[in-house]
């Protein structure tokens, strides 16, 4: 079952030792603040140069590039929506910042994916709304593809963590 292939983690995703975490970047790719600005402070100057070669990234997309300082292979940078309260588009542009990081672990072979809360620090997006989302898109994809083998949801605070939990625990496969 798919479930399976979902781990919570509670904690710094900066510190996981997998094929690809995913960075929760602006259009610029040129780094911030929140999880963004922790990787870059990780990962060091090198991505920053890999990252301002780039061209941007538009929201809903999602590019890769090496680790460097970082102990995961791969950072995927992807850019979720500004919450500007749902009629902007923002339901599909979530999924699609998660299906588009999925695709490129895909493509790419990785086997351990790491996800940080997209869009629910500065973007505002509500938390319990994003876990639905984050979940069932990823539920979906992985009941298409053998990869990513793992998927992990490094979540940081105490609201988010139980969320999922919820959610995972809830007994059909659809959360609805
Ligand atoms: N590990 C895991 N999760 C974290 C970490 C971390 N080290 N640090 C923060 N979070 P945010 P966004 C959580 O604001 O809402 C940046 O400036 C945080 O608690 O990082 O997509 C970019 O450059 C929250 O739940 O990303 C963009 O301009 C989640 O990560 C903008 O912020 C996302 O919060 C993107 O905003």
């Amino acid at each position: 079952m798919e479930k399976n292939r979902i781990e919570i983690f509670q904690g710094d995703i900066t510190t996981l030792e997998v094929g690809a975490i995913v960075n929760a970047a602006n259009n610029s790719l040129l780094g911030g603040g929140g999880v963004d600005g922790a990787i870059h402070r990780a990962a060091g100057k090198e991505l920053l140069e890999e990252c301002s070669k780039l061209n941007g990234c538009e929201t809903g997309d999602a590019k890769l590039t090496l680790g460097y300082g970082l102990k995961a292979k791969y950072v995927i940078h992807t850019v979720g929506p500004i919450w500007y309260g749902g009629h902007r588009d923002e339901f599909d542009l979530l999924r699609s910042a998660y299906r588009r990081s999925l695709e490129i672990a895909k493509t790419n072979k990785i086997e351990v994916i790491a996800f940080p809360a997209i869009s629910t620090g500065a973007y505002r997006f509500p938390k319990e709304i994003a876990a639905r989302i984050a979940l069932n898109e990823t539920l979906r994809f992985l009941s298409r593809s053998r990869y990513p083998r793992k998927v992990i949801f490094a979540l940081y605070d105490d609201e988010s963590c139980s969320l999922y939990n919820k959610f995972l625990g809830s007994e059909n496969g659809q959360i609805s």
